[in-house]
């Protein structure tokens, strides 16, 4: 097993990453808990799998616990949502200092982080990620939220997890498609500052996405303790750190809304595409070597990932998808920060190109790269 720290002072936590965790979850989690009591967060496909491996390792610590199982899908990072889970915590009778644990993907470990922030003022949670966006992304950093009428994750707050715990073998049941989403976020941390982890992506991402244990865990430890670095350094996103995780989400944003956030594409295959796009743009601009972007477009084109707009399925003209931008709520001022890069592992966040520019450099794209 492999341990890390998210350092936040007395917010800190450990991270443990380690094939078969799962069942040995209990003893992690039985140190934390002020009454060996806990309540598991899940949703149904992720319940047939993990959810009796779990309860029986919490078992084994004597540890009690129950068990609420939500409809798995973005509508569930909802009002109605949080509503139902917030009083299904009330009923079990949670206390301040009670752990609450999400079993899952990004969705549950969004909507069980936002609950546990509001309800009784506070509670704390663990993060038990079975997605590989939620090990190598969402279940680390503390942003949680739920989705509202006007936009995805406007309703949220920061709260940090107690601890979490990856189990990579829980990749094995993750259907293909979702393992590729999440891949793309595990690429995007070499895009953002570290080309050599890039070319160690380039060598070995075909045989994670095989199903490589090695490679999976590799790239996940990685990844987290990239996370963990960028986190520790800029908490609230306030310096133009954090903000570096946004690689490709401002142009992948613009597909999503395109697409109608739908199974049509997935949010990681919107960031594989916005990562081509960032640097297909900031190559347009002269900022970054084409190549360079070549370089990442033929990458996540070789995993099955989008790598254009045409690949991504969307066709629309760029004032249209410009304009999804311009609703992004990175916006300050009137101005959308842009996250661009000087080459592969290079990346910096930028305002000096407005949305005019941006729309037709997307028109220059609409025939590219089918
Ligand atoms: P998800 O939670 O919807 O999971 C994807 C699908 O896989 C679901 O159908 C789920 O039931 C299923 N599943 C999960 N684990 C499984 C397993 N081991 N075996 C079989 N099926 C499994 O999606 P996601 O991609 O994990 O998360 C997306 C969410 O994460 C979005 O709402 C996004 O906004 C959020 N997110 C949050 C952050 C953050 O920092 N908080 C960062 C990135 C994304
Ligand atoms: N996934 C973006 C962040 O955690 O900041």
């Amino acid at each position: 097993m492999e341990s890390l720290t998210v350092e936040l002072g007395s917010r800190s936590y450990p991270i443990l990453i380690g094939d078969g965790l799962i069942r040995d979850i209990g003893a992690h989690v039985a140190p934390l808990l002020k009454r060996p009591r806990t309540m598991i967060v899940t949703d149904t496909h992720v319940a047939g799998h993990y959810l009796t491996p779990l309860g029986t390792s919490l078992a084994m610590e004597n540890i009690s616990f129950s068990s609420f199982v939500l409809d798995p899908g973005e509508g569930t990072k909802s009002w109605a949502g949080l509503a139902r889970l917030t009083e299904w915590l009330i009923g079990e009778g949670v206390e301040r200092g009670d752990h609450v644990i999400a079993l899952g993907g990004g969705v549950i470990g969004d909507l069980v982080g936002f609950a546990c922030s509001i309800v009784k003022r506070g509670c704390n949670f663990i993060q038990v990620p079975t997605t590989l966006l939620a090990q190598v992304d969402s279940s680390v950093g503390g942003k949680t939220a739920i989705n509202v009428a006007a936009g995805k994750n406007l309703i949220g707050a920061f709260h940090q997890p107690a601890l979490v715990v990856i189990d990579p073998t829980t990749l094995e049941t993750l259907p293909r498609r979702e393992l590729g989403a999440g891949y793309a976020e595990v690429v995007k941390y070499g895009l953002i500052d570290d080309a050599g982890f890039f070319a160690w992506c380039e060598e070995h991402g075909a045989a994670l996405l095989a199903g490589d244990s090695e490679a999976r865990h590799k790239a996940i430890a990685h990844s987290v303790a990239a996370k963990a670095r960028i986190v520790a350094a800029d908490e609230r996103e306030t310096q133009d750190i954090r903000a570096l995780l946004n690689l490709g989400h401002s142009f992948g944003h613009a597909l999503e809304a395109e697409t109608g956030y739908s199974d049509r594409l997935l949010h990681g295959e919107a960031v594989a595409a916005g990562m081509v796009l960032a640097h297909q743009f900031s190559a347009a601009n002269g900022l970054c070597p084409a190549a360079d972007a070549e370089r990442v477009r033929s990458h996540l084109a070789s995993v099955d990932l989008p790598h254009s707009l045409a690949s991504a399925g969307v066709n629309s003209d760029g004032a249209t998808l410009a304009g999804h931008m311009a609703h992004d709520k990175k916006v300050r001022g009137g101005k959308l920060p842009l996250i661009l890069t000087r080459g592969i592992g290079q990346s910096f966040v930028t305002e000096d190109y407005g949305l005019d520019a941006v729309a037709a450099f997307l028109d220059g794209q609409a025939s590219v790269h089918r």
